[in-house]
């Protein structure tokens, strides 16, 4: 099984950015745990900054993986395209915070994309990755 992780922008930065919300590690130290974590499991990872681009992933990835976690970061609370695009793919996708949105301002709350997904997993800190691949594992075990 192929699983696509997608991440939004300033994810880049895990580990020097604001490590009171977002923790100490960054995403390349957690993604070799993860994938020694799932052996069985192939992994890809596409981090971007830009919107368009993560469109194109989600279009990609839809087209090609078995499931995809998703972290749109900033975008999630403004990108039409982003929830239009999760909209589009029939692979199932899980919505994965970091950070408890819903404990921090109020513009976070709003999501375009939650509604699409197949669930989302916030405020558990990078254990939501590992949480969501569990998830998807276990719904592609149940088919
Ligand atoms: C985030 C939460 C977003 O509100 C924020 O803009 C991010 C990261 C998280 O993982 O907690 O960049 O998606």
């Amino acid at each position: 099984m192929t699983i696509a992780i997608i991440n939004g922008p300033n994810l880049n930065l895990l580990g020097k950015r604001e490590p009171g919300i977002y923790g100490q590690q960054t995403f390349a130290e957690y993604y070799e745990q993860l994938c020694q974590l799932f052996p069985d499991v192939t992994f890809t990872h596409f981090q971007s900054n830009v919107e368009g681009e993560l469109v194109t992933s989600l279009q990609q990835a839809g087209a090609s993986v078995q499931g995809i976690v998703l972290n749109p970061a900033a975008y999630t609370h403004t990108s039409v395209a982003i929830g239009d695009a999760v909209a589009a793919i029939a692979v199932p996708v899980v919505e994965v915070h970091i950070s408890n949105v819903h404990a921090r301002e109020d513009f976070r709350k709003i999501s375009h994309v939650s509604a699409k997904v197949a669930g989302t997993i916030s405020g558990l800190g990078m254990a939501g990755y590992e949480l969501a691949v569990r998830w998807l594992l276990q719904r592609a075990a149940a088919l």
